[in-house]
């Protein structure tokens, strides 16, 4: 095994030949059609490539998408006289790609597991061709980041819009909820560009900008029973705690609070999880890195690079994903001010969805390897992904992975967004590869990461495959427990 050092500077290899070919083709005058994922880790790729283009005054256009299909892929084979790139997507449906751009020149930004070998005029950068992982290494953004400052040094100042994809993407798995791998190459690059300072402290939901008690029932991540969703109860939480709520008339934000205090409520905190069944390794989730983006009005979302990505996320799943690219791209007039509108509906939509789902417990079935969440026509496709990691950061102490779905009656197909543990991982789950299996077997199409993946089955099918990846998951925990 090559050293990680190498192996960067192998995708870094690789980001450089991309760039070529980028610069190439607008050369030749060549419009660039960039295709994006919808979420927070899709939309700032799409806003990298976006400022990136339009710093060398390329044409382009962008589209954000739900997710990759044969329509898809027949669509961007449609745009003849342009240079395709797909950034956060594409890298599992190699296959796909091969055949609708045979001979054609494509460039593919992901950081999926990949399938497949792919044709000789595709340049593909992913780090996991490269044994870097994808799930926590560098997301999406953080690929197309490393395109775009191969296209130009200038572009290093685009840096902190990775960020915000790593987080988006969940990847702050180090030590007090860092990024580590390349994303902290990434990490340096925005604070020496002057964009971002990383601090440590509670990370609530809004530190800078909210009363305390909104701040923490904000907070989802990990997902506080009786606490997160519920600002009245945070209200006399914090209350019984002994804490000011307001000074002087004025709300106080976490950044107010001494140290002494902020003691106060983690313990407080601790021991209502604890009142829960759940470990102390859950609570500690709630201090580490916070992500400062400077250079952005205090008491805006877009402050906290985490409330940033949420967000992105929230324009991309209530559908104005544009809204999200133009932020990215450095709209703070309109396009911000309508953003906030869609957060504050997104926040209301999950806090609907979740009391549903406490109302309603009996939708979520334990299988023998798995837990389904069938959340039917209630929760739809584009909610079903929040509402699984929510979900799987929810549960004490989960020893199986969470495969949520939903149905879209129109398309005749469920969605699954399947959702698991590092210690799940490191038993061999491969949710990724799972999905992609599975999803094959009943004519659908899936993958992803090996912690989140996804799929979409037809709908006549979901009784088998649900059963399939049951069996699955328990022959792999069965086959490594007899291995060892
Ligand atoms: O398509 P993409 O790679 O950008 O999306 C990854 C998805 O998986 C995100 O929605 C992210 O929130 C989710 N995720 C998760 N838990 C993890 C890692 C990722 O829910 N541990
Ligand atoms: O949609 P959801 O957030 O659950 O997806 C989890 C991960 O799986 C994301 O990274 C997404 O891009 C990926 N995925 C995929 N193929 C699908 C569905 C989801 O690669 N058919
Ligand atoms: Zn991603």
């Amino acid at each position: 095994m090559i050293n990680y050092e190498r192996r960067v500077q192998n995708l870094m290899g690789e980001a450089c030949r991309a760039a070529k070919v980028i610069l190439e083709h607008i050369e030749e005058g060549n419009c660039i059609s960039v295709f994006s994922h919808i979420d927070a880790d899709g939309i700032s790729a799409a806003g990298i490539m976006g400022v990136t283009l339009s710093r060398i005054e390329a044409r382009f256009r962008i589209r954000i998408e739900r997710w990759f299909d044969e329509k898809m892929a027949s669509e961007i084979a449609a745009e003849k006289d342009s240079l395709p790139i797909l950034t956060d997507m594409g890298s599992g449906y190699i296959d796909i790609l091969n055949e609708a751009l045979k001979g054609r020149d494509l460039v593919i930004l992901d950081h999926h597991q990949p399938s497949g070998k792919h044709e000789e005029t595709f340049v593909h950068v992913n780090p996991e061709i490269f044994g870097i992982s994808g799930a926590r290494d560098i997301s999406g953004a953080g690929v197309t980041y490393l395109v775009s400052k191969e296209i130009s040094e200038k572009n290093r100042d685009l840096a902190y819009l990775a960020v915000i994809g790593a987080l988006g993407d969940m990847q702050d798995k180090n030590e007090g909820r860092s990024l580590g791998g390349v994303n902290e190459i990434i990490v340096k690059d925005a604070v020496e560009s002057g964009y971002l300072k990383v601090e440590t402290d509670l990370l609530f939901f809004g530190r800078e900008t909210r009363p305390i008690h909104k701040a923490l029932a904000y907070t989802t991540t990990p997902f506080i029973p009786g606490l997160s969703g519920e600002e009245d109860k945070c209200l006399t939480f914090l209350t019984e705690l002994g804490i000011k709520i307001k000074e002087n008339d004025r709300w106080r934000a976490l950044r107010d609070l001494s140290q002494e205090e902020k003691r106060k409520i983690f313990s407080g905190i601790s021991d209502h999880l604890a009142s829960y069944g759940y470990k102390l390794n859950i609570a500690k989730k709630l201090i580490g890195a916070v992500y400062v983006l400077v250079n952005e009005e205090r008491w805006t979302p877009l402050r906290d690079a985490r409330e940033f990505a949420l967000l992105l996320n929230a324009t991309g799943r209530m559908e104005k994903p544009g809204l999200g690219v133009a932020i990215c791209m450095g709209d703070r007039g309109r396009c911000l001010k309508e953003a906030d509108g869609t957060l504050e509906e997104y926040r209301k939509t999950m806090i609907e969805k979740l009391r549903w789902l406490d109302e309603h417990r009996d939708r979520l079935e334990e299988m023998r390897g798995i837990y389904v969440l069938h959340g039917g026509q209630t929760i739809n496709e584009k909610m079903i992904s929040a509402i699984s990691t929510i979900l799987s950061t929810s549960m004490p102490n989960m020893e199986k992975p969470i495969i949520a779905y939903s149905i879209v009656q129109e398309e005749k197909l469920m969605k699954v967004s399947a959702r698991a543990t590092d210690s799940l991982t490191r038993k061999g789950i491969n949710l990724g590869e799972i999905m992609h299996i599975s999803a094959e077997r009943f004519s659908g199409k899936g993958g992803g990461h090996d912690v989140a993946a996804g799929a979409q089955i037809p709908i006549n099918k979901k009784e088998h495959f649900l059963r399939f990846v049951d069996d699955l998951v328990v022959r792999k925990l069965k086959g490594n427990e007899d291995g060892g």
